[in-house]
């Protein structure tokens, strides 16, 4: 099969499973921030939203957490960056911010942003890191808007075209 053919079967598969649902499961704590704090880690969010969080392995001071980053993420969709999740929540309801991780898998998001993990996400998980977010208070920069497909972006970025090897 070629290229294009084979991708061609991979999109007919992917239209015939149906939407993900939101699970029924979720993560329960002390309190809202706790159970927000535990989910933001291990559902990966601070990978990217976290400036250095992977090199150095988690190990972030709390007051820098969820500041978002410079470093673009290049593909098809143009570059697009990790927002700064602690001044977009000065601003952003929770409802908003509900809607947002739920939605935004109808193709308004932008990848890598994993918008088909947090539309399965409850709900009231999804409130949870609401209220953990806004417990580390507003702070930093805005991160750099999109840049277009096409166009060169000006800060460092990640190139996420695969590249096949030559036969
Ligand atoms: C692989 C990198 C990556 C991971 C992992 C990731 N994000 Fe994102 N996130 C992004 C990028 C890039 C954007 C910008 C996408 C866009 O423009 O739609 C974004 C956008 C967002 C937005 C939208 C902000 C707005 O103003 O609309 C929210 C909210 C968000 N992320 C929350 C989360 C949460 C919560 C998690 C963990 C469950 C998470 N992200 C995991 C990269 C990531």
């Amino acid at each position: 099969m070629t290229q294009s053919l084979r991708l061609a079967a991979v999109a007919a598969a992917l239209t015939a499973v149906p939407a993900l649902a939101q699970s029924p499961v979720r993560v329960t704590a002390a309190t809202p921030e706790a159970a927000g704090e535990y989910l933001l880690i291990v559902a990966g969010c601070h990978d990217c939203h976290t400036a250095k969080w992977a090199e150095a392995q988690g190990k972030v001071a709390k007051d820098d957490l969820l500041l978002g980053s410079n470093v673009g993420y290049r593909g098809p969709w143009g570059t697009s960056y990790a927002p700064n999740l602690r001044l977009i929540l000065g601003r952003m309801t929770e409802a908003r911010w509900v809607e947002v991780l739920t939605t935004a898998d109808d193709g308004e998001g932008k990848p890598p942003m994993p918008y088909h993990n947090t539309a399965r996400a409850n709900p009231e998980d999804l409130k949870a890191m609401y209220a953990y977010i806004k417990s580390l208070g507003v702070k930093g920069e805005r991160t750099p808007r999109a840049v277009p497909a096409g166009q060169e972006p000006t800060t460092p970025y990640i190139n996420m075209v695969p590249v096949v090897p030559k036969p």
